[in-house]
């Protein structure tokens, strides 16, 4: 394959970027789409920016070596630490969620507005978000906080467990007095725990998960980029560095997504 019909590579630590594939299927249903989880590796967000840059290049590089046109770090974590690592290698557009998301949060929130970040501890740390958000806009206000425990009560399919809520309870709670306007599912993992976050904080916040902004802003780069597929019926394939009967089972339960068989790719 050589033209626009050459699919686009999505990666992620394992199941959240399935939120993100699940947006760009809906929004760009003739393309063709790689998705990749680090399912042996996952989660990233507990990891060295070192060791996240080192998978996130290994992943990359085999989704070069599978013929993509474009390829979407669904990561935040990988979107903080290694975008510009990912670029520096890459032959072909590459984009992260953390500017779709910024953009989408900044669409709605209103001059000197006050934005609730959540994310893993490495996404925290790299105050990727912060700078972004107020690089952008200086009048807003920014708080981050880290909720280590989402991504495994995700990846173990307890969304909607009453330990989800508790979490959710745990983390978020102290933020109802800070008079937030929104808060960004700073992971693509957040937005299967979006009712628990949004129960805590109330109906007044606006809650941004960067998915459909990712899968916009896909849509836009590739127009600009004369990259679309202009074929009706896309395919997908699905493929894991480890347990892709495990992988398939929660993508049906959680996300209603059908994997049909997934590969293994073992790094
Ligand atoms: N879903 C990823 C993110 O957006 C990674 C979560 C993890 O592996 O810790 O940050």
């Amino acid at each position: 394959m050589k033209g626009n019909d050459r699919p686009i590579g999505i990666f992620d630590s394992g199941l959240g970027g399935l939120t993100v594939y699940k947006a760009v299927r809906e929004l760009l249903p003739g393309e063709n789409v790689i998705y990749f989880g680090d399912t042996a590796r996952v989660p990233y967000g507990t990891k060295s920016p070192e060791a996240v840059i080192k998978f996130s290049k290994e992943i990359a590089r085999y989704l070069f070596d599978r013929n993509i046109k474009f390829l979407i770090v669904a990561c935040n974590t990988a979107s903080s630490l290694a975008l510009e690592a990912i670029r520096r290698i890459s032959p072909v557009p590459v984009m992260g969620v953390i500017a779709p998301g910024v953009d989408a949060a900044l669409a709605i929130v209103p001059r000197k507005g006050r934005i609730l970040v959540t994310g893993t501890a490495a996404t925290v740390a790299s105050r990727a978000y912060s700078r972004a958000l107020r690089a952008a806009r200086p009048d807003v206000g920014v708080i981050e906080k880290a909720c280590p425990l989402f991504v495994p009560l995700v990846e173990e399919g307890w969304c909607a467990k009453p330990l989800a809520a508790l979490a959710a309870r745990e983390y978020l709670a102290g933020f109802k007095k800070k008079k937030l306007d929104a808060v960004i599912l700073g992971c693509t993992h957040y937005p299967l725990l979006k009712a628990a976050i949004g129960r805590v904080l109330g109906p007044r916040v606006r809650v941004v998960d960067s998915a459909h902004a990712a899968a916009l802003a896909l849509r836009s780069a590739l127009s600009c980029g004369c990259l679309l597929n202009k074929g009706r019926a896309g395919k997908e394939a699905f493929m894991v560095s480890d347990a892709p009967e495990r992988f398939s089972q929660l993508a049906l339960r959680l996300l209603r997504i059908k994997t049909g068989k997934v590969e293994v790719k073992r790094f």
